[in-house]
């Protein structure tokens, strides 16, 4: 998977040129996939006017309980781009929240794994990231559970709009 990390500010390096040549790497081989990250509706239907539909495998952006991004989500689901969800855990802050303990405690699980099986069930593939083997192991294994439709509407009621990668060449996010 080869992706553009983010896109370029106010277009200062043409989309055209540097999604083409991402394509070309494609061709030779070089990469199974590619992908865009921090891109907008806007920006994620100006590269499938480039590339074409069914070339862009994913789009990843920021998706965690308090920034859930449902527009976006939505918009990428409509265009058959898979979305990966970056900081799943809003770099641990998920393990302080009231409402994601409660339903870990009625699991018997904790607050981070709630949260990726929030993720999972949303159909988003998720990339959480841990310095320890415990702690990807028990991230692993929240793959197995179920929450049920109640829970994930609780979940859905912690959206709170709160970015947490945001510089300042950032493009115009969608609310
Ligand atoms: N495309 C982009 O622009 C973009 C922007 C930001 C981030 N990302 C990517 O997103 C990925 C994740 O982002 P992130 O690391 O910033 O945030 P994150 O995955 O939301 O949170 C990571 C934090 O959670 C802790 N953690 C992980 N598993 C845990 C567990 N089971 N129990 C308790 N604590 C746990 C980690 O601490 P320990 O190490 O102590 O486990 C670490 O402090 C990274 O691979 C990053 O490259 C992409």
């Amino acid at each position: 998977m080869l992706l553009i990390h983010w896109p370029s500010p106010n277009d200062e390096v043409p989309m055209a040129d540097y999604l083409t040549a991402l394509k070309e790497v494609k061709a030779e081989g070089k990469a199974c996939h590619i992908g865009i990250s921090n891109f907008t509706c806007e920006q994620v239907d100006e590269a499938i006017s480039i590339l074409g539909k069914g070339e862009i495998l994913t789009n990843q952006i920021e998706v965690h309980p308090f920034l859930q991004n449902r527009k976006l989500v939505e918009h990428c689901e409509h265009q058959g781009i898979q979305v990966t969800a970056f900081m799943p855990l809003a770099v641990g802050k998920v393990m302080e929240d009231p409402t994601l303990q409660k339903i870990a405690d009625a699991h018997g699980v904790t607050p981070t794994q709630i949260t990726l099986a929030w993720v999972n069930q949303r159909n988003m593939i998720t990339i959480p990231s841990s310095t320890k083997a415990r702690n990807i192991q028990s991230n692993i294994a929240a793959f197995d559970l179920v929450l049920s439709d109640s829970e994930m509407a609780d979940i859905a009621m912690l959206d709170r709009q709160e970015r947490i990668a945001n510089p300042d060449f950032a493009p115009a996010w969608d609310e």
